[in-house]
């Protein structure tokens, strides 16, 4: 319990805040090290989409203007992208800004909110802050339980969030298994599908999703920019959804919440089919050397279609996570996941996976000597 002022919404007392990756810049001068590898936050390790870089140093000088508030050219492209009209579109500071803006819009006290655990933080986060109840229904072999999810489902339930693929743990579910649980949810709750590992994907059953957008469900897509055109900096995300559900949103969008660098930066990105392809190529190449390496050193871990990796390493987690910093790499955790005996691991660069490999083995084996 955190101690606040009296007045303050008493839900805000009693959950916890979302804690990022920690920064290589903390690392570094806690450690005095100068050589600090961050895996931890699953960004793009080949870097920034180089078209998005060239329109930031275009439009750069015109920073002086506020930007486009409702991100029009932007938001057109995304659209003609994904053969919908613009109206069924909004783009946010970040995928994550929507989930807070749909937590804001559709929630009220003691409304239920539906989720899996572990998952991403921020539904539960969002939701609690609109003083919602959460019922999360636990994974199952890493999934989502669709069916788990089905039995928590009351009259009360507002909105159900869906990440697919789930972070932390990389698994995904088909296009079929979520068009089958969408179909029968009761009309008044929004299915919110959380696609920000969206081009990482591997699976041909696991797209499909706009077409229940197009056969009227109450569905929300969220896609991220992060990850694959490398602009977590910039803070760039969008969501698909009924014209009704984007008009409501945008009732408490923020004025000029995604800034003018972030725009142009994804309207270029958006034509960088070679880094998504870079990017994609190295991640599943990656991930497979990763899979013989984890494997070979006897951890367990759950195949993934995302550029991060969900490893069991029967130690505690956060002993673990000290003494990888101490190496000058941070990775993530799973006791913040409440899995106290796992880690998130990001994909880096081959190098990098070679030294998270060797740091991993070293540092578990020496908690394991304790
Ligand atoms: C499942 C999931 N959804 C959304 C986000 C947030 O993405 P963005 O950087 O676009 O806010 C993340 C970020 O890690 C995520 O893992």
């Amino acid at each position: 319990m955190t101690t606040l002022p009296p007045t303050a919404k008493p839900q805000l007392s009693s959950f916890i805040t979302y804690s990022p990756g920690k920064p290589a810049a903390e690392v570094k001068k806690e450690f005095g090290l100068t050589d600090v590898l961050k895996l931890a936050s699953n960004e793009n390790a080949c870097g920034m989409s180089p078209l998005a870089r060239e329109a930031i140093l275009e439009v750069l000088d015109g920073s002086y203007w506020y930007p486009d508030t409702n991100c029009t050219e932007l938001v057109d492209k995304i659209a003609r992208r994904n053969a919908v009209p613009s109206e069924w579109v909004i783009c946010g500071n970040g995928a994550v800004e929507l989930i807070y803006y749909v937590a804001q819009c559709f929630l009220n006290s003691h409304d239920e909110v539906v989720t899996g655990e572990p998952s991403f933080s921020a539904y539960t986060i969002a939701s609690r802050i609109q003083d919602a109840t959460i019922k999360a229904a636990p994974l199952v072999n890493y999934r989502y339980d669709l069916d788990g999810l089905r039995r928590k489902i009351t009259g009360k339930t507002k909105l159900v969030f869906i990440a697919n693929p789930n972070n932390p743990t990389g698994t995904h579910l088909t296009f079929g298994e979520i068009a089958a649980f969408a179909r029968k949810l009761p009309p008044y709750v929004l299915l919110v599908l959380d696609e920000a590992y969206h081009d990482f994907v591997q699976d041909p059953d696991y797209r499909g999703t706009l077409r229940l957008l197009r056969e009227g469900r109450n569905v929300l897509i969220l896609r991220s920019l992060s990850k694959c055109l490398g602009l977590a900096g910039l803070r760039i995300g969008y969501a698909i959804g009924q014209p009704d559900t984007i008009r409501t949103i945008r009732q408490v969008q923020v004025p000029f919440h995604v800034n003018l660098l972030a725009q142009r930066a994804a309207h270029a990105g958006l034509d960088d089919l070679d880094h998504v392809t870079r990017t994609v190529q190295m991640v599943h190449r990656e991930k497979e050397l990763l899979y013989i390496g984890f494997g070979e050193r006897g951890f367990e871990f759950a195949r993934s279609e995302t550029n991060f990796i969900w490893v069991k390493v029967d130690v505690d987690s956060r002993q673990l996570f000290e003494k990888m910093l101490q190496e000058g790499v941070i990775i993530r955790p799973g006791a913040g996941f409440g899995a106290p005996d796992h880690v998130r691991i990001t994909i880096g660069l081959p190098d990098q996976n070679l030294r998270v490999l060797e740091v991993l083995t070293r540092a578990v084996t020496a908690l394991e000597k304790v």
